[in-house]
């Protein structure tokens, strides 16, 4: 799947992968701002993006803890996802996440 980074600077970057999580694939890539501090177990929310509104329907919802997590977060929105808790794959090929402060 190709994602669409846009970053803190508003850089766009382009990182293509298969499998794994978003959180790596980014890290792998050296998307700045996307840290994962707590290795993708959901606890730190350095990863935490925008996803596109449009691209919403392809990443899916929040989950349970990540929303939790997400609702102490002052930067958070309804378009937030921790990246971690989104996997790579065909489904969401083609999204634009924009890489949100933490
Ligand atoms: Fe820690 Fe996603 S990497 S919450």
């Amino acid at each position: 799947a190709k994602i669409t980074f846009i970053t803190t600077n508003n850089d766009v970057m382009e990182v293509e992968g298969s499998s794994g999580s978003v959180m790596e694939l980014a890290v792998e890539n050296n998307v700045p701002g996307i840290y994962g501090d707590c290795g993708g177990v959901c606890s730190c929310a350095t990863c935490h993006v925008h996803v596109a509104p449009d691209d919403m329907a392809k990443v899916g919802e929040q989950g349970e803890i990540e929303k939790d997590l997400l609702d102490m977060n002052d930067c958070a929105t309804e378009y937030s996802r921790l990246s971690c808790q989104i996997e790579v794959s065909d489904a969401i090929d083609g999204i634009t996440l924009t890489v949100a402060e933490y």
